[in-house]
């Protein structure tokens, strides 16, 4: 039952709910994103339902207490089940089925059976494009590549900001000396935004940080895809990637997911060398010396560009605009409207 959603202040696209790895056959847990009380849940067979977390009935929430049964969904309250698709199938102590009430359903994927995404839209509409294929995280889920797990994932959960942030990061050449630790600013060498990517390659100075923390600096090429506003995606050239999430909790706040997919050394261990791991502990470092600015910055307020810095703002202010429903409004403190957007003038 695809009912239309309640949400109109969110972007639209596919964005991390969760990692495969925390849902277990059967399991049922709650969630809150996009400004909604929602239910995950993974069926017996294995596939996973997403759903607004109220049942009709009297409006129990299905996260707490709510159990699969068969490929069902059933509320702790008296027990009406609900199919994949949420409409009402089953009620314990009646012969008949809610015909006009369910459960409105997600549109979820797995990628490589390692990273949950839902699509969300302002209007409640399908999907507009497609999630991230092989071709962009190659080898996630491949028997030759470590499995997601807790060592090559990180949450940073309840972070008061917008997720646009993130996304601006990507073109924001001039924060890196400061907040990376580069020993220079880097230089942008391609920008091409084309329907819902944006792909960016930047040349940059960068410290390398060994298990024992290293410091050694390199010249080096990164390329990232902005995957709509709630994935980034970088590929780095001996087939690991990393996996930037920004999911919206609600107006003022977000949720963060970083995944590292990295592929088995010689040995076929599950389990990631101390330098892939090092690595991904610097990604998460980086990260974090980013979190600290986006989380304190004014939300809404003007900011002033210089010439150097904002053409290629202005190029992925107007590519970020299709992900929303209407023209962001000045001054806006919720989701809806990038702070970023009112702060492209120089
Ligand atoms: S509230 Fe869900 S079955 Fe009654
Ligand atoms: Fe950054």
């Amino acid at each position: 039952m695809q009912l239309q959603g309640s949400g109109q202040t969110f972007p639209a696209g596919w964005f991390q709910i969760g990692w495969s790895y925390e849902l277990a056959r059967g399991e049922v847990r709650p969630l809150r994103f996009f400004g909604e009380d929602l239910v995950l849940c993974r069926y017996e067979s294995g596939a996973v339902g997403l759903f607004n977390a109220y049942c009709p009935h009297m409006n129990a929430n299905i996260g707490y207490g709510g159990r699969t049964v068969g490929e069902t969904l059933a509320c702790p309250y008296h027990g009406w089940q609900f199919d994949k698709s949420g409409c009402n199938t089953h009620i314990p102590y009646s012969s008949r089925v809610s015909q006009s009430k369910g459960l409105r359903s997600w549109h979820v994927v797995e990628l490589g059976g390692s990273v949950i995404l839902a699509w969300h839209s302002p209007d409640g509409s399908a999907p507009s494009f497609d999630p991230p294929g092989p071709d962009e995280l190659p080898g996630i889920g491949e028997s030759t590549f470590c499995p997601v797990g807790p060592d090559t994932s990180r949450r940073y959960a309840e972070l008061p900001m917008h997720i646009d942030f993130v996304t601006e990061n990507t073109v924001d050449m001039s924060h890196f000396k400061f907040v990376h630790e580069t020993p220079e600013m880097g230089s942008i060498l391609e920008l091409d935004p084309v329907d819902h990517r944006f792909h960016v390659r930047f040349s940059m100075p960068m410290k390398l940080y060994g298990p024992d923390g290293g410091g050694e600096v390199v010249d080096a090429v990164t390329e990232v895809t902005n995957w709509g506003l709630g994935l980034i995606l970088a590929r780095f050239t001996d087939g690991a990637s990393l996996i930037q999430a920004q999911t919206p909790i609600d107006d003022t706040r977000c949720e963060l997911m970083l995944t590292m997919v990295l592929p088995r050394n010689v040995s076929g261990s599950d389990t990631p060398t101390g330098e892939q791991l090092a690595r991904f502990k610097m990604a998460c470092r980086q990260v974090e010396n980013d979190m600290v600015i986006w989380t304190h910055r004014r939300a809404g307020a003007q900011a002033h560009l210089v010439a150097e810095e904002i053409a290629p703002f202005k190029t992925f202010m107007k590519w970020k605009r299709q992900f929303y429903p209407a023209p962001p409004a000045v001054g806006s403190q919720t989701q809806r409207a990038s702070r970023s957007e009112s702060e492209v003038k120089s």
